[in-house]
């Protein structure tokens, strides 16, 4: 690591883990409830087959697993957890958080718990949100999970929406460390304006007194979101690279959100990256939110396509609209 630049105190992911349920819903499975065919779904989108969780199971259940996991790898007992952060929109409820579902059952007795919510940017905002924790000095160890049961919101009457979606999580601990390494930048944003986008228009505050079943549904302009994406997941890269004093050509790997292989390959093209710079799992996930960057994170470890030492982006975006990205020497 003597390429670094040691400037203090940083958080660094030292531990990641995953869950995906085991039940597999197929294009195939696809063909009998909509007017689609597996060759459609593999050419526009990439999937071939996504995770269904159990009737039993909730997105804190996938959490805690993938929680476990990471904690495990990471060898860090409950009580050293100072925080956790769980990015969500498909919480278990309304009250009381996930992320207090997952602290019980965690039995982390330091720690205090929320969810967040910014839907596929999620784990990136979380990872922002528990660094700045850390690099005061404030936090020693934080948990970030990203979790997600988005089949439980998907229109199977809907083509265009749900043979998209797939459910998992995924956990990374981070820890302070101060040897040149762990998360030296972020770039975060939001526009609003792109709220109609991608939407599930049901809620608490603005019950229209409608209460039919199709405001629970995922709706998605997707031509409108994909054009959006390839531009912000570029834009929003290029940007946590410059924050951080480094090139495109410095990054040994990129982490892509996984909505549709089409985007993901038009922004390793835009950065002139190689495929095997680059890591795809929406094959077999789906689109699972937030949980698919970490999911894919900690799969690249895993299968050691990524080192200690590499320098490795993030980059996401989702509804809201919402985006970010962030760029870290493991
Ligand atoms: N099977 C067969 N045909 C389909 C299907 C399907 N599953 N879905 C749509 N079609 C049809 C449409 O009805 C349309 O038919 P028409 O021409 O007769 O009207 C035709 O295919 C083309 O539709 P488009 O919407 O233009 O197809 P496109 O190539 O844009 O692919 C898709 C649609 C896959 C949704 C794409 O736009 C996309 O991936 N968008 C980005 C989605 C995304 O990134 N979402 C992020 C959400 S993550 C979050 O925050 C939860």
């Amino acid at each position: 690591m003597s390429h670094m630049k040691n400037e203090g105190r940083r958080a660094r992911i030292i531990g990641t883990g995953s869950y995906v349920p085991e039940r597999i819903m197929t294009n195939q499975d696809f063909e009998k409830i909509v007017d689609t065919s597996d060759e459609w779904i593999r050419a526009r989108t990439g999937i071939v087959e996504r995770r269904r969780a159990a009737d039993w199971q909730a997105s804190s259940d996938l959490a805690i697993e993938a929680a476990r996991r990471a904690m495990s790898k990471a060898n860090v007992a409950p009580e050293e957890i100072d925080l956790i952060i769980c990015g969500t929109i498909t919480p278990d409820r309304m009250l009381p958080s996930t992320a207090s579902y997952i602290q019980r059952e965690l039995k982390a007795v330091n720690a205090w718990a929320f969810d967040l919510a910014a839907a596929c940017s999620g784990f990136i905002y979380g990872l922002a949100v528990g660094s700045q924790f850390i690099e005061t000095g404030r936090y020693r160890t934080v948990l970030m999970v990203s979790t997600e049961i988005l089949s439980r919101l998907i229109d199977y009457t809907d083509r265009g929406t749900c043979v998209l979606f797939g459910d998992g999580a995924g956990a990374a601990i981070l820890r302070t460390c101060e040897d040149g390494s762990g998360l030296l930048s972020f770039d975060l944003g939001a526009d609003g304006n792109g709220a109609d986008l991608l939407d599930v228009s049901g809620g608490v505050s603005r019950l229209t007194g409608d209460t039919e079943s199709a405001q629970h549904h995922i709706r998605m302009q997707g031509n409108e979101v994909f054009k959006f994406a390839v531009r912000a997941m570029e834009d929003s890269i290029e940007k946590a690279l410059r924050l951080a004093g480094l090139d495109k050509s410095d990054l040994d790997f990129l982490i892509p959100h996984q909505a549709n292989l089409r985007i993901i390959q038009a922004t390793l093209k835009r950065l002139g990256l190689p495929p095997e710079k680059s890591v795809v799992n929406i094959d077999r996930y789906g689109n699972m939110s937030g949980a698919s960057v970490a999911v894919a994170l900690d799969e690249a470890l895993e299968q050691k396509l990524i080192q200690p030492g590499d320098c490795v982006g993030i980059v996401a975006f989702g509804g809201g609209l919402t985006w970010g990205a962030c760029v870290m020497y493991l």
